[in-house]
């Protein structure tokens, strides 16, 4: 029989990771290793049912790692500050006065170093794909020190880097793009349908700045296998397109047969209002995507997906938007 070799996907039933998990599944030559906290749940069920090996583990108990990630000949790893900051579980684990997204952010970055302790010791390890974010503090030189989920990121990266030098000899970045379900699920990214018809987007963002636009979804796993196949030493801003909210504006009409428009909010106005917190974070966030770039411009390592040679073509924004539900919009 032919020997496959072995991916561990970390946060496989999650946007990310269910695309790489999706991905190498039908890829020959591979087999996929899901892990969750929780294999009984509807996605961990889907996945054992395609051919993934489902595998309990959670990034905050190394005891149960350990064996989820033996064996593995590649490992993709990413996190979810969203999740920790969102869980009731954890309201209260913030020392006093410390803000609950920056005990988010310090808490990812410990289940971060969780997994890449193990990960750095594995005999069987030829590639380590992480999902990383730009260093907010690093590439806006010191401007904006509230952007705690994508910082979270790059400090475990850096970790990696600086504590594991062979690994990091194995070891390609992923930095997802802004994700295009944010347009369809998130309440502080969606576009609204006003009184006069028209739909509108509107924010702190720079409306004229390009962004990385991915589908997580469906993206991820394309981009995790060109990480794989290729040499390591990437670090890659995914995205399928490079638009600006005023471009997204545009297609969007086209999708939906409305106008829509994309609007910046006056300097000092934020779309956040509440809890402090998040409102530093997110007003810190915008103008850092708007000033710097979301991959944080300045960084000379970056590269795009045109520099990845094994990249297949990926579907474009205006299918994805025609995919989704705009009953709200249209009515
Ligand atoms: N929204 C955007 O535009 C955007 C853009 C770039 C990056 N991001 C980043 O994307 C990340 C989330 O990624 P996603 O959207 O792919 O994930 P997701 O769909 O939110 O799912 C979270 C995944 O993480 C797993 N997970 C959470 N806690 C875990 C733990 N303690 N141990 C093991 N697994 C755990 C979950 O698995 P189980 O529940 O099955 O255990 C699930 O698979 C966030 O950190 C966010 O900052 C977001």
């Amino acid at each position: 029989m032919a020997s496959t070799k072995l991916i561990v996907v970390v946060g496989a039933t999650g946007n990310q990771g269910g695309s790489v998990a999706d991905v190498f599944l039908s890829t020959p030559g591979w087999r996929v290793r899901a892990l969750t906290r929780n294999p009984s749940s509807a996605k961990a069920k889907a996945l054992a049912s395609r051919g993934a090996e489902v595998v309990a583990a959670d990034m905050d108990v190394p005891s149960t790692l350990e064996p989820a990630l033996q064996g593995a000949n590649a490992v993709f790893l990413v996190s979810d500050f969203w999740g920790l900051y969102g869980d009731p579980a954890n309201k209260d684990k913030a020392k006093p006065g410390q803000p609950l997204n920056v005990w988010a952010a310090d808490h990812e970055v410990q289940q971060l170093k969780n997994v890449i302790d193990i990960v750095a010791k594995l005999p069987t390890l030829e590639r380590f794909v992480y999902s990383s974010l730009s260093n907010a503090t690093r590439w806006s030189f010191g401007k904006y020190t509230h952007v705690y989920h994508f910082d979270s990121k790059a400090r475990a990266e850096d970790y990696a880097r600086e504590t594991y030098p062979d690994l990091w000899a194995k070891t390609s970045i992923f930095q997802a793009g802004w994700f295009l379900s944010n347009f369809i699920v998130n309440p502080i990214l969606e576009f609204v349908k006003e009184d006069d018809g028209v739909a509108r987007f509107t924010g702190n963002l720079d409306v004229d700045v390009k962004f990385p636009f991915i589908a997580a979804e469906e993206d991820s796993g394309p981009f995790v296998k060109a990480l794989v196949e290729e040499p390591a030493g990437k670090n890659v801003i995914a995205y399928r397109e490079w638009l600006t909210i005023r471009e997204v504006a545009a297609i969007l009409s086209q999708v939906i047969g409305i106008p829509t428009e994309a609007v910046q909010l006056p300097k000092g106005q934020s779309k956040v209002t509440e809890p402090a917190e998040l409102k530093l974070e997110l007003d810190d966030n915008f103008a850092y995507w708007s000033e710097y770039g979301y991959e944080g411009r300045a960084d000379p390592t970056i590269i795009h997906p045109r520099d990845l040679p094994t990249l297949g073509k990926l579907d474009t924004v205006f299918n994805y938007f025609k995919k989704q539900d705009w009953t709200k919009l249209k009515a």
